[in-house]
């Protein structure tokens, strides 16, 4: 059944008090989650194991990690495996990001091998993608991001498909203040779901989230998340904000 997520995206932001506090804020608001509705905090690797222990006993609240590698394990000093996270109980990782895809170089081809390293480990990937503003301004935005989920997931199953999330950033509205209107993004929603339905059939095409992200904040969740195809959002700014993000979980609810 495809769900209704807000998904904060911590970044490199944060003290590690910091981040304890603004987990006891948001969780302490007792914001109760029905079936089909999830949170999940995407956290700097060194405050996984605690905001696992925060959000247990918190239903529909999780996290998860930023990235992971795309090899088993070795020799990649100062790199976190799916395996690592999985050994401690994460459920979901995001790859692909923007801000990945920019300063480390990740391509379509090498998230490919991320996401399938990932889901061997039982973890759910939330994929990222979008077109930079260039691309945008020649109007090409469809196929552009057509093409990132053709190359890093045509080649999954229809099954493995069920457990990936994928996130639609369009990278000129990424912490720019610029948010897409609820109208593009349900465009661009619509047509990811039917490149998908092309490829895994429209049962499972259906089922898939699809999130958001690019300077979602407390005031536009509402509008954006109520439209057919966007499923909620990735947030970064405004996931840092307890006041902000807390309107963000009311707005899939
Ligand atoms: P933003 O970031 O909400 O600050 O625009 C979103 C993201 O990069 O995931």
């Amino acid at each position: 059944m495809r769900k209704k997520i807000a998904a904060a995206n911590w970044k490199m932001n944060l003290r590690f008090e910091q981040g304890v506090q603004l987990l006891d804020n948001l969780l302490g608001r007792n914001i109760q989650l029905e079936d089909g509705q999830l949170v999940v905090f995407a956290v700097p690797f060194p405050y996984l194991i605690m905001a696992m222990e925060k959000t247990k006993g918190h239903k529909n609240y999780f996290v998860a990690a930023q990235n992971c590698h795309n090899k088993q394990s070795g020799a990649y000093t100062g790199e976190v495996s799916a395996e690592m996270l999985q050994s401690l109980g994460v459920p979901f990782v995001v790859l692909g990001h923007s801000e990945r895809r920019e300063y480390n170089g990740e391509t379509n081809a090498l998230l490919a091998e991320k996401i399938n390293e990932a889901l061997s480990k039982g973890l759910q990937p939330i994929f990222c993608c979008g077109e930079p503003l260039q691309i945008r301004e020649e109007g090409s935005q469809n196929s552009y991001v057509e093409k990132q989920l053709q190359d890093s997931l045509f080649h999954l199953s229809e099954e493995q498909l069920k457990h990936v999330v994928i996130a639609y950033e369009p990278i000129w509205a990424i912490g720019t203040g610029k948010t897409a209107t609820s109208e593009q993004a349900q465009e661009m929603h619509l047509h990811l779901r039917n490149v998908l339905a092309g490829k895994f059939g429209e049962a499972a095409a259906d089922d898939v989230s699809i999130l958001y992200g690019g300077s979602v904040k407390g005031s536009n969740a509402k509008e954006l998340f109520s439209k057919p195809d966007v499923d909620g959002g990735l947030v970064g700014g405004a996931s840092l904000v307890a006041d902000d993000f807390t309107l963000i979980i009311e707005a899939i609810k």
